[in-house]
């Protein structure tokens, strides 16, 4: 499995997969798969391309089956200490082979790039056990359960918020 960061060039597979994501796992992520297929290629490569977000993939061969995308906010400084993790996917047939642990564990080092950033923050839905481990195990900590952080049709999902700190002693 390689791991690298994508490029706008990457847009067309990070569509794909992404759109995947959305599909299979509607209950995990925050953005529904019609808002995201109804957006254009030309605003997800801009999406990609900027300053202020980054995305990793992991690739098996050239195919890629995995990404994670960490972005910050720059029009708040009391939030500038922040980082948030989104978009932690790996294809089915790629789980269970470290695929997203090596994946998470660059783009935690590659969140250094911004100085100002201290934390890395994300949310998981509370039933989803294989990714709260998966963050457990790199070091994130829960800090709050928020109760019906999103609505799926009726059906309302609870999440927890966790945090990793970085050793900013670089
Ligand atoms: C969660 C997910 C990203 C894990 O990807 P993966 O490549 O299979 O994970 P890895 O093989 O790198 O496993 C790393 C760690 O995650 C945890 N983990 C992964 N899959 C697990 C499972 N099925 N059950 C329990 N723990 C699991 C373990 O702690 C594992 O470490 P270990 O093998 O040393 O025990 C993947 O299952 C996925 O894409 N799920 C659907 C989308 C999703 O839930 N995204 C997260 C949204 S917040």
């Amino acid at each position: 499995m390689n791991i690298r960061e994508l490029t706008p060039a990457d847009a067309p597979a990070f569509r794909e997969l992404r759109a995947r994501a959305l599909k299979e796992h509607p209950e995990y992520f925050g953005e529904t798969y019609e808002h995201f297929v109804g957006r254009s290629p030309g605003d997800v490569a801009e999406w990609m391309a900027s300053a202020n977000s980054f995305i990793f993939g992991a690739f098996d061969g050239n195919r890629l089956v995995g990404i994670a995308r960490c972005s910050r906010r720059t029009d708040s400084p009391r939030d500038a200490h922040k980082a948030q993790v989104t978009s932690v996917y790996i294809a089915p047939e790629a789980r269970g082979k470290g695929a997203a642990k090596a994946l998470m564990l660059q783009l935690i080092q590659a969140a250094r790039r911004w100085s100002e950033v201290e934390e890395l923050r994300l949310a998981v839905v509370v039933d989803n056990e294989s990714a709260r481990k998966l963050y457990r195990t790199l070091g994130f900590r829960g800090f709050g359960i928020e109760p019906r952080a999103m609505k799926i049709g009726d059906k309302y999902v609870d999440e927890e918020h966790m945090a990793l700190l970085l050793d900013r002693r670089d």
